[in-house]
């Protein structure tokens, strides 16, 4: 089945958690990669890969994947298996990080129910060092992550070319 179909099926079947009726666009994959570049080096942690629209362009950075959505693993595994892929709910991965990671988020904040727990446990490894950074986009004007407590964040770009349009934000 064509990534795109796929997407566009569970996004029905589940929209909180989808979030976007089709994948992120190559360009604000590039904007998102473009963020990275800046920031300190780490292990990086992409979470909410779905069908690996900005994994293609961070790939280069060896990043571990997570995914909650097990047809989308499959599809990840078959298509970056050199990539270390993990079938979980986001929280439980981030529970068990042990050196300074840098966060790539995909998951979906607004109207979400993962956002209670994600900012506690996002503040939590952030004050104790183990995120160092993080990247995030969202379709909303919202700073996404305002109840977290980073020294550093700005709205570093804005995509237009994507469906829909995307606000990427950089925390450090
Ligand atoms: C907006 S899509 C982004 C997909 C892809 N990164 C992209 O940009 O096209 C959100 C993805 O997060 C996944 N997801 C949602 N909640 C999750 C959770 N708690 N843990 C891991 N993945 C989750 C969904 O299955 C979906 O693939």
């Amino acid at each position: 089945m064509r990534k795109e179909i796929l997407f566009l099926k569970k996004y029905l079947r589940n929209p909180q958690t989808v979030g976007s009726v089709i994948p992120s666009s190559d360009f604000l994959a590039k904007a998102i990669f473009k963020s990275i570049k800046g920031l300190d080096q780490t292990t990086v942690m992409e979470i909410g890969a779905g069908t690996g629209a900005i994994t293609k362009h961070i790939e280069s950075l060896n990043p571990l994947l997570v995914e909650i959505d097990r047809e989308f693993c499959a599809l990840l595994q078959q298509n970056y298996p050199h990539l270390n892929i993990v079938n979980s709910c986001a929280l439980e991965q981030l529970k068990k990080v042990t050196e300074r990671t840098g966060l790539v988020v995909s998951i979906p904040l607004i109207n979400n129910p993962f956002k209670t727990s994600f900012i506690p446990l996002l503040n939590h490894l952030y004050s104790n060092g183990l995120v160092s950074w993080c990247v995030i986009f969202t379709y909303g004007l919202k700073d996404p992550l305002e109840e977290v407590d980073f020294k550093r964040k700005a709205r570093k770009h804005f995509v237009l070319q994507n469906f829909p349009p995307a606000h990427v934000w950089v925390y450090s």
